[in-house]
């Protein structure tokens, strides 16, 4: 987290809730924040991921604090009962998160008069309703909450919410929409004191990016990503 020499975004013993956390940029970051200090509780639905990411976590960092703890919770966000099952449990430990880091999403390319209904709507689904659904299910709990610290709430658009291009319709179109979900939420939720920040990040490496969304021949396609960890880093 450090941009320009300081550390601009602390992270020591704040405990910071990460969806999107069971592969990719989600788990990269979460090991770079518990690496930081904080609490960490890693959202997403494979379980058998998120458990093998907490243990790996936990190993690669044998300095971390007595009081810091990484945990994992399974769960839909696309489902909105499955948010309010993430605020539960929340209240049940009296955990009180500092910051949200919404990172679920992710894209399926494909042209727009190829791509099925299904296809079209998981694109809604996993990119938008992730975020919407899980800091409407968390809203009240965490603007009223006891932390005293900085609450901070941060979305993952990407760099195409500002430049559309052919093959990326299931996904860009939501990722304008994340861009406009950050924009009003900073401003409802100021007099809260939370703030709200966007990422935009560029094309990076991850594993399930396997499907080419064109005859490559056709168009030009950017070869050169950066791995997931260095976002993460970068972030
Ligand atoms: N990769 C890039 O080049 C790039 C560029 C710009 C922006 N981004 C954005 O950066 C973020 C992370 O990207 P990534 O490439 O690291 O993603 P990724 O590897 O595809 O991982 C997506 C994550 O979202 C989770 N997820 C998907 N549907 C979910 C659901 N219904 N409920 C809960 N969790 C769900 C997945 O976990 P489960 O399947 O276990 O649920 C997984 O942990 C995304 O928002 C993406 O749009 C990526």
């Amino acid at each position: 987290m450090a941009i320009f020499g300081s550390n601009k975004f602390p992270v020591k013993d704040k405990l910071v809730l990460v969806t999107g956390a069971s592969q990719g940029l989600g788990y990269a970051l979460s090991q770079k924040l518990y690496e930081q200090g904080a609490s960490v509780i890693l959202i997403a639905r494979n379980k058998t991921k998120l458990s093998s990411n907490v243990d790996q976590i936990i190993n690669s960092t044998p300095n971390a604090s007595s009081s810091q703890f990484v945990e994992y919770i399974s769960a839909d966000l696309t489902i909105y009962e499955e948010n309010i099952k993430i605020l539960n449990y929340l209240k049940s430990k009296d955990y009180h998160p500092d910051i949200l880091f919404c990172l679920a999403g992710s894209s399926h390319p494909g042209f727009f008069m190829e791509l099925t209904p299904d296809e079209l709507s998981q694109g809604i689904d996993i990119n938008y309703k992730t975020a919407l659904y899980f800091i409407h299910a968390l809203s009240k709990y965490f603007v009223h909450s006891k932390t005293k610290s900085q609450k901070h709430i941060v979305l993952c658009s990407s760099t195409v919410a500002f430049y559309q291009f052919t093959g990326y319709i299931q996904y860009s179109p939501m990722k304008t929409a994340i861009k406009a979900l950050g924009d009003t939420l900073r401003q409802e939720l100021k007099p809260y004191g939370v703030k709200v920040s966007t990422l935009f990040p560029g094309n990076f490496a991850r594993k399930a990016h396997r499907r080419k969304p064109y005859k490559t021949s056709n168009y030009p396609v950017h070869r050169r990503r950066i791995p997931a960890n260095h976002c993460g880093s970068v972030c």
